[in-house]
């Protein structure tokens, strides 16, 4: 067979043509390399970045499929203080993002991008967020210069000759995409590994729906159909259309009956979304027939249907995981998906051509690093290190999934029956406790506290008040976002019910109270019962919570004291984290639906 030439454009539609030629002169690649999507040429990647050292080849026989990177010990994470939201006016943007002037802001973008690309192959990488055709999907078009963000793209998103396709019926928008690495190649200058520039910029401008992304390989600052789209423009997007994009995982719930039903939950980064979503009941529910069903694991797009249903899809194709921690007894599901044709990002290298973290199971005597040195338990031991950096990541096809819901590709997506709402907290907030009202529920998610993870650049363990888990990620003003919350109930018949969870709490000795993932299903099963309509419950300053006898405790030896311990309510602590509630809102005050004043009113009341 002919090899087909890459630079030989895929698409007649002008418009990307047009836009694809001036990106050319500006960046000023070596070449251009249009995306087909095939095996073929996946694999041809593979084999240029594993020449290039980016990528190592696992062993075959182990980790059929699978290849491993190290980055530069700079970028391994998202860099909240560099992504700006460049809207029009910066009030627009609000408080919570970081703003520059547009103009100024394209006019340091064109310096920037001006011959970023010289001496390097411009990819140009369509891509369909959500299943190809569904009404609720969104195209994008990448121009990158990082193999790395090809092949976990591929991973990540629909990419290739469908999406051409759709592109060339012109029905809808694509969303542009500029991405570079920001380090050029003199001619004879050898390449590295990881290359990537110290100076890093990634840039939305929601009024054009376009991102600009430079310096960095990794991750949520340059697989940009994740974060970048599928939240910080798609929240624009959903806000002026009357729909959702939100940082939640989707799961299915499937009673002994075989009812279904489904929830959606917002958890701040590297805080259990996917490990919740890919969820396996503990074996006396297992025996009952209650089976837990994966939709996604990190992005929900959500709209109401002709009948006022909220129906939720998953926007992506695959699984940006958090290694450390992940286990055939934590998450097995996770464990299979990431079993074959699988990226490995920072964890460790093996001696036999595997990987391994902290968490996944007995240390090797001996690996290499995600830093590239020699690791061993005795050299961790006296030193600290860590084999896997915190933030290491897999980037597994979602169709891998043992669990993965037969609805998951649903161009429709599934129905939506409750928002769950959960941080990361040492102190203060209970296992669970379900909202009074959807008002009541929104001012619970808008207040949400969590500590700081190593998902992003910043301090690990400080508590700071994340909305929604949309802190990083929601591309307009806060305050008008919650505005979007409380509207919604206007285009829904009935709205799903709103919980908060807090898997995290501590004791006295910083032990986790409660033994988490797949014993959540205890209190998920509690939350279906009262998305139902059944299910008791009692009041509480804060909101409605079960009793100890409305959770179902086979097996596990949770006693009442010990249930009661963790779902108490500290008027002290509640004092301080309402004070916390107050300093979100000041930043926010002007955009503040007055909904939410009255919330806090009522709670600083009961409490
Ligand atoms: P992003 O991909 O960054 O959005 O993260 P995520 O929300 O999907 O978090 P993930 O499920 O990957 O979990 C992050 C870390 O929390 C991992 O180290 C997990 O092992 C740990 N974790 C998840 N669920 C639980 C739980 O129920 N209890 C405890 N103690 N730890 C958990
Ligand atoms: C997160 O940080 O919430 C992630 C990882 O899911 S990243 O894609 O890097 O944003
Ligand atoms: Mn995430």
């Amino acid at each position: 067979m002919k090899k087909r030439n890459p630079s030989k454009p895929l698409s007649n539609n002008q418009h990307l043509l047009k836009w694809v030629e001036k990106m050319v002169e500006l960046c000023r690649p070596a070449a251009v390399h249009w995306v087909d999507g095939s095996e073929e040429e996946r694999d041809e990647l593979y084999a240029l970045m594993v020449k290039t050292g980016t990528m190592t080849k696992l062993n075959e026989k182990l980790w059929p499929g699978c290849y491993y990177a190290r980055s530069d010990a700079s970028d391994v994470a998202r860099v909240e203080e560099r992504t700006f939201i460049c809207s029009l006016s910066k009030e627009n943007a609000g408080p919570t993002n970081n703003w520059v002037e547009p103009g100024e802001m394209r006019k340091k973008l064109k310096t920037l991008f001006h011959g970023c690309m010289v001496g390097r192959t411009m990819y140009v990488l369509p891509y369909s967020m959500g299943p190809i055709g569904s009404p609720i999907s969104q195209i994008g078009v990448e121009l990158t210069d990082s193999p790395y963000v090809v092949t976990n793209m591929r991973i990540m998103a629909r990419i290739g000759m469908p999406v051409y396709a759709e592109i060339d019926k012109g029905e809808k928008m694509v969303v542009p995409c500029m991405h570079t690495v920001g380090m050029p190649l003199e001619p004879g200058q050898p390449d590295v590994p990881w290359p990537c520039n110290k100076e890093k910029y990634i840039v939305h401008f929601p009024e054009t729906r376009e991102i600009w992304s430079y310096g960095s390989g990794y991750g949520g600052n340059a697989l940009l159909g994740k974060k970048c789209f599928a939240l910080r423009i798609a929240s624009n997007m959903a806000r002026d259309e009357g729909w959702m994009a939100e940082h939640m995982l989707i799961l299915g719930v499937e009673d002994p009956n075989g009812q279904k039903t489904y929830v959606a939950a917002a958890f701040p980064s590297a805080c259990g979304k996917t490990n919740f979503a890919m969820l396996i009941p503990p074996a006396n529910f297992k025996k009952k027939g209650w089976k837990v069903w994966t939709v996604g694991d990190d992005i929900a797009w959500i709209k109401p249907d002709a009948n006022g249903q909220l129906r939720a899809i998953n926007p992506e194709y695959g699984f940006f995981g958090v290694a450390p921690g992940t286990s055939t007894k934590t998450n097995p599901n996770a464990m299979a998906a990431l079993a074959k044709n699988t990226i490995f990002t920072n964890v460790a290298l093996t001696k036999d051509g595997g990987v391994w973290w902290e968490g996944m199971g007995e240390a090797p005597a001996e690996c290499t690093d995600w830093q590239g040195n020699k690791w061993t338990p005795e050299i961790a031991e006296a030193s600290g290190a860590k084999a896997a950096h915190p933030n290491s990541r897999f980037t597994a096809p979602a169709s891998q999934c043992p669990t993965i819901d037969p609805a998951w590709e649903n161009p429709e997506g599934v129905p939506i029956s409750a928002f769950i709402f959960g941080g990361r907290r040492a102190t203060t907030m209970p296992l669970i406790y379900q909202a009074f009202n959807w008002t009541s529920g929104v001012y619970v998610g808008a207040t949400m506290g969590s500590e700081m993870t190593a998902a992003a650049a910043g301090t690990v363990g400080k508590v700071r008040r994340d909305p929604m888990a949309m802190l990083p990620f929601c591309g307009y003003h806060m305050g008008d976002y919650f505005r979007h919350w409380i509207s919604m109930q206007r285009r829904v018949s009935e709205m799903p019910r709103i919980f908060h969870v807090n898997w995290f709490r501590r004791d006295a000795n910083g032990k986790f109270m409660w033994p988490g993932f797949g014993e959540n299903m205890r209190v998920l099963k509690w939350i279906v019962d009262r998305a139902r309509g059944h299910g008791a419950a009692k009041e509480t300053a804060i909101g409605w919570m079960p009793h100890y006898e409305d959770i179902d405790w086979t097996d596990i030896g949770f006693t009442r004291a010990q249930f009661e311990e963790i779902q108490a309510i500290d008027r002290k602590a509640w004092r301080a984290e309402v004070i916390g509630h107050e300093e979100l809102f000041l930043d926010l005050h002007d955009h503040l639906p007055q909904e939410l004043l009255h919330e806090r009113q009522l709670l600083i009341s009961r409490l």
